[in-house]
């Protein structure tokens, strides 16, 4: 990022997503996990680590380094920001095992309820002089046999020009690029935004110490965020790509399908556009996050 002055720090965007979290339904759920599925699981995870630690013939200062780097990650608010991008895939992964239609991705740390309602045809709500090249994302939402999913709603959020999200960069003004679109009666939308910028983990806190302290690199594809829904349908949680963006081939979140990649279309005027249509499989009790 060349502009350090706005540059969230992990201490911002870190804490904050920590800090939405909390008070999600999300975490209201995490309080009914039977005991056994806890056991299950968690002597799962620690037998992982126990495998890590003899095949590596993990030392007592590395052992004291993990540690002290875990209450670092929890001090600095970072755990969503480093399980959404490390561990997140693998949950969406295998939700996907059981849900048809348009493919879903991760979530992400940076989803924020309650947004502006915006009736399509709809413009993200966004500063005056924002910068990026427009982009119009039209399709429609339809149903596993091809049938309009009248009501359907696109509840969408994307960083700016620059890589930056509204609610997590305190010089962003609340709901940029953020927006509730109702579809038509056809589930048929057109929301007007601008193309955003790749993404990169905050570098100095925790997560971003450790990536680079493995010699990886800290960016994420640039890419919107979707949360598709109507009455009687799984909603699905999505992103969509650019194709031929930077980091498309290597993601830090692992969170790109080739599914999922637009290719918007120059109009001959700046304005890019572009086409997509999203599939809904019937609701069959469950929900999607
Ligand atoms: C993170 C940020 C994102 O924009 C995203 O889509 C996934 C993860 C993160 O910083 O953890
Ligand atoms: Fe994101």
């Amino acid at each position: 990022m060349t502009d350090t002055q706005h540059s969230p720090t992990a201490a911002g965007s870190g804490a904050s997503a920590t800090e939405s979290f909390l008070t999600t339904e999300m975490y209201e759920a995490a309080r009914q996990v039977p005991p056994e599925r806890v056991d299950a699981v968690v002597r799962a995870v620690l037998d992982g680590v126990h495998a890590a630690i003899r095949e590596h013939k993990v030392t007592y200062p590395e052992f004291q380094a993990a540690k002290a780097w875990l209450i670092q990650v929890g001090e600095g608010g970072e755990w969503p920001l480093f399980l959404d991008v490390f561990v997140e895939h693998v949950v969406e992964e295998v939700q996907a095992e059981t849900q048809q239609g348009t493919k879903g991705t991760i979530l992400g740390p940076y989803y924020l309820p309650g947004q502006k309602r915006l009736t399509s045809p709809a413009t993200l709500p966004m500063r005056e002089d924002e910068t990026g090249r427009p982009l119009v994302f039209a399709g429609q939402v339809r149903d596993v046999d091809g049938n309009p999913a009248p009501g359907a709603e696109i509840d969408m959020w994307q960083a700016d020009a620059d890589g930056y999200y509204s609610g997590f960069a305190p010089h962003l003004p609340e709901g940029n690029l953020r927006g509730l679109v109702v579809a038509d009666d056809e589930g048929r939308f057109e929301i007007r935004t601008i193309q955003p910028a790749p993404y990169q983990i905050p570098t100095d806190g925790p997560t971003g110490k450790l990536i680079g302290a493995a010699g990886w690199h800290p960016w994420r594809p640039a890419h919107l965020h979707l949360i598709v829904s109507a009455p009687g349908h799984r909603a699905i949680t999505t992103q969509l790509y650019f194709r031929g963006g930077e980091w498309l081939d290597s993601d830090v979140a692992s969170a790109v399908k080739p599914e999922l990649v637009l290719d918007p279309q120059d109009q001959g005027d700046g304005t890019a556009r572009v086409e997509y249509d999203f599939v809904l499989e019937r609701d069959a009790g469950a929900r999607a996050a």
